[in-house]
């Protein structure tokens, strides 16, 4: 079955088909009862018939039979046929009936041209009759001749509105009745139907095919998979679905030039992610870029250009078609099926542009994600370095004038008059104030940032506070050397918290700290064996660790069944400056510097 009807726009047009198709078959229903008139009742019986099957979506192949031979029995010819124009000028036989021996066969060919009447039919889109076939002319007419026949008459058969094929009933002895176009016409109005009908069926899968294959991509999309996972899946659901044998999306960038980021092949390998193209000459790479709009080229072989040549090398192409990727409005790369047989047909490009307004969300998405976390990021430097600033000053200034003044005093005692009891008395009650506040200002000082921190390493800092935690603390800490201080930061914050709240909020009677760490990233794991219950929501504390984790790139867990004491861990990536993954040249800079990711701005 060849119906080659194009798609409609609207989503319910298989809809609109399905309801004139019961407007059909109700009419061939509603034929009046019984008259007597055999011929008549005759007519509704075989149109009965025929609209039976179509109605059971018998494949239209099996109606071409149906009809072809209940109109030869109720017309009384000796051929009947149905035939489908090409679109090159020719009919092809879909259904035939012959009352003695061969005629055309099923699936034979003949030009159109000359007169005859499938091609005055094909020509005036309307019924026509030739009563004697000595004066016809044209291939048609020198078979018609050869098989015997003197005269026939043509009937259109309209789908959708457009001359499809034509129904033709002949005889060998004499005209055909007045009245025959008609009585054909009822045939042929039913055989549309069961075309109509199948073409619904076809078009309504590839529809539905092209919806799952959207939504596949969309479910990546919203799940915000990393954007070289989407557009894997993009090249390879759009070439699938289209029919392409390669597809590729590439990513302009500032020199004229493109990297590709995905491609895909029917064959088998395709061009790898990450290789570079120059831009120029003519192809639809270039075209989509110096235009901005949808472009194709049906015969590639004049095609030029570095992206023509290189695309050569992974089988030669005949015709292709691509679209723009916008993000956020501005023309970021390319979306391109390619066939290596002949040109994509009509429609390839408006059926792309639903697969690259996908990536281009999903690359929108990481971009915003990665700013957001570079910004995240930056707030945590930001406060860490004001905490440092500050801590430094304490120790520096008013520590050390109240450590000398703390000095003075004990001096100013030693050397007290004799008798002078009383006042020996309030300078000791000064100088041990003094120390309290000294005392103070220490604490408030490593609360800020902790000097052996940052002076020693995460190793001695962590003791410290094991040391000075509240409940015996076990700590295995199997990390040596320095790590980069954002992430010894955050380490040494987590232990803080998770000591202070073990103490303070788990009546836990022990808790262990374990620290290990492998080439991509550290983990801090701190258990107590309180009574469970933690939650960020109720507080500041944990769900600011829990910032800081991610402004890293790293995440913070937390297992807290109520009963069964607290779990707190975090993971910090290690030579990694965090945020969600793009491909080495996704994340590089394209057209001017504002434009794309900013491949430096994290961390
Ligand atoms: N180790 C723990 N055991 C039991 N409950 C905890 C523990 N840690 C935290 N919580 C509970 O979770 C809440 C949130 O903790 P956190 O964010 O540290 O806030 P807070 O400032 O109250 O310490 C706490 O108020 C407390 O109710
Ligand atoms: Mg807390």
């Amino acid at each position: 079955m060849r119906a080659g009807l194009g798609r409609a726009a609207s989503p319910n047009w298989h809809l609109t088909r399905r309801n004139a198709v019961l407007v059909r078959l109700a009419k061939v229903a509603g034929l009046p009862g019984r008259t007597g008139d055999d011929r008549f009742t005759g007519e509704q019986a075989a149109l009965r018939r025929v609209a039976t099957l179509v109605a059971s979506g018998t494949a239209p192949s099996e109606v071409f039979a149906a009809v072809t031979e209940e109109a030869a029995r109720l017309l009384g010819a000796d051929y009947t046929m149905m035939a489908r124009y090409d679109p090159d000028d020719a009919i092809w036989i879909v259904g035939t009936w012959s009352s003695a021996g061969a005629a055309y066969p099923l699936g034979a060919q003949a030009r159109l041209g000359g007169r005859n009447v499938p091609t005055q039919v094909f020509e005036t889109g309307r019924p026509a009759r030739i009563d004697d076939y000595d004066v016809a002319s044209g291939a048609v007419a020198d078979a018609v001749r050869e098989f015997g026949f003197r005269a026939a008459v043509g009937v259109p058969v309209i789908v959708e509105g457009r001359i499809w094929g034509v129904m033709i009933a002949a005889s060998r002895v004499e005209p055909l009745p007045a009245g025959t176009e008609a009585q054909l016409a009822g045939f042929t109005e039913l055989a549309a139907t069961a075309i109509a009908n199948a073409q619904a069926r076809v078009d309504l899968r590839a529809y539905a095919d092209e919806q799952a294959a959207l939504r596949r991509v969309a479910t990546l999309v919203a799940e915000t998979a990393p954007p070289e996972e989407v557009f894997a899946a993009v090249t390879r659901e759009a070439g699938r679905l289209l029919g392409a044998d390669r597809s590729t999306m590439a990513r302009y960038r500032s020199d004229n030039a493109e990297t590709v980021l995905a491609a895909w092949d029917s064959a088998g390998p395709s061009i790898p992610a990450g290789t570079r193209w120059s831009l120029g000459g003519k192809n639809v790479h270039t075209m989509v870029f110096q235009t901005g709009r949808p472009a194709r080229i049906d015969d590639y072989t004049g095609a030029s250009g570095p992206v023509a040549e290189a695309a050569r090398e992974f089988g030669d192409l005949r015709a292709a078609a691509g679209v723009p990727v916008s993000v956020g409005g501005r023309l970021w790369g390319v979306m391109i099926v390619a066939s290596r047989t002949g040109p994509l047909p009509a429609g390839t490009e408006e059926r792309l542009a639903g697969f690259t307004e996908l990536a281009g969300t999903a690359i929108a998405n990481a971009e915003a994600q990665a700013a957001l976390t570079a910004s995240r990021a930056r707030v945590v430097a930001t406060a860490d370095a004001t905490r440092r600033r500050i801590e430094r000053n304490l120790h520096d200034g008013a520590q050390q004038r109240l450590v000398s003044l703390a000095l003075d005093l004990r001096a100013a005692e030693v050397t007290a008059p004799p008798g002078a009891d009383e006042h020996v008395r309030q300078l000791d009650e000064v100088a041990a104030g003094l120390d309290g506040v000294l005392q103070e200002l220490r604490e408030i000082g490593r609360g800020l940032h902790p000097a052996i921190l940052a002076e020693s390493g995460l190793r001695p800092a962590l003791k410290t506070l094991a040391r000075r935690s509240a409940i015996p603390v076990d700590l295995d800490i199997q990390v040596t050397g320095r790590l980069p201080e954002p992430v010894e930061s955050a380490a040494y914050y987590t232990v803080s918290e998770a000591l202070t709240n073990a103490a303070k909020h788990a009546r836990a009677t022990a808790a262990d700290i374990e620290v290990t760490a492998s080439n991509h990233a550290l983990q801090v794991r701190v258990r107590d064996n309180g009574r469970g219950g933690a939650d960020f929501n109720r507080g500041s504390g944990l769900v600011g660790l829990k910032d800081r984790a991610e402004a890293l790139g790293g995440r913070l867990d937390l297992h807290s069944p109520p009963g069964a004491g607290t779990t707190l861990r975090i993971i910090l990536p290690l030579n990694d400056t965090g945020g969600p993954r793009m491909p080495a040249d996704a994340a590089g800079r394209a057209g001017d510097a504002s434009r794309g990711l900013a491949a430096d701005s994290a961390v």
